[in-house]
């Protein structure tokens, strides 16, 4: 199968968003990453809710944004409102994590959790059923250009099981240090979704990159 395919705009040349995102609509891309960061939450600030609203103005695939802040809920319509398709919060920064996902669908935006590297799988069996993507952070969150961390991939076999016997229907997001020399192993064991930013945007030929990630 195919991987979906989300590049991460974090990578992208900010002074020239405009014509990021105007590559990306004439790439194989499935999706546009959009990461979120608080200063709070992860130790560094990227961009909010206008920015986000300027991408969207030109993007002509979804937004797929990842929530890198402290009480995300408060947010949630804002985003939705700037144009997130899907909309990712940590689980390390939701008490109410249930009420939360429900937030989400509520809008009319499909619901994802993003999972630190410490954070076990496990810990999202009681809500899986109602998620409609799952993000295994392959770095610590904060910083594009990190190197993957190679216990992703078991994590990844035991979502996928769990997924499985839940009979869930929730898509795998990998994000985090993807490139061509881990995205096939990730694709063989269940991800569904590859997030990449750097090795994207830093490439001569991003089109090209999106292109070999899709047909691994
Ligand atoms: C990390 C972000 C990632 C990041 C990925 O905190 O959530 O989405 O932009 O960038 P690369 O692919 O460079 O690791
Ligand atoms: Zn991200």
């Amino acid at each position: 199968m195919q991987p979906l395919i989300s590049p991460s705009i974090l990578a992208a040349d900010f002074a020239n968003l405009q014509r990021e995102v105007e590559m990306l609509n004439d790439s194989q891309a499935d999706f546009v990453h959009v990461d979120i960061m608080d200063g709070v939450f992860v130790p560094n600030i990227s961009f909010g809710i206008p920015v986000t609203e300027a991408i969207h103005k030109h993007s002509k695939k979804p937004l797929d944004v990842h929530l890198m802040i402290e009480q995300p809920e408060k947010y949630l319509a804002s985003f939705r409102k700037a144009g997130a398709e899907i909309i990712t919060v940590h689980y390390e920064a939701c008490t109410h994590l249930h009420r939360t996902i429900q937030e989400i669908k509520d809008l009319g935006a499909k619901a994802g959790v993003a999972i630190n590297p410490h954070t076990p799988v496990e810990l999202l069996e009681e809500v899986i059923q109602d998620l409609d993507l799952v993000c295994i952070m392959s770095v610590n969150p904060g910083f594009g250009g990190q190197k993957f961390i190679e216990n992703t991939y078991s994590k990844v076999l035991k979502l996928k099981n769990l997924i499985q016997s839940k009979g869930a229907n929730t898509w795998i997001e990998i994000d985090g240090g993807v490139n061509l020399g881990n995205a096939s192993k990730l694709i063989e064991a269940g991800a569904d979704v590859l997030v990449a930013g750097s090795f994207v945007f830093n490439s001569p030929d991003p089109k090209q990159v999106i292109q070999g990630l899709k047909e691994i």
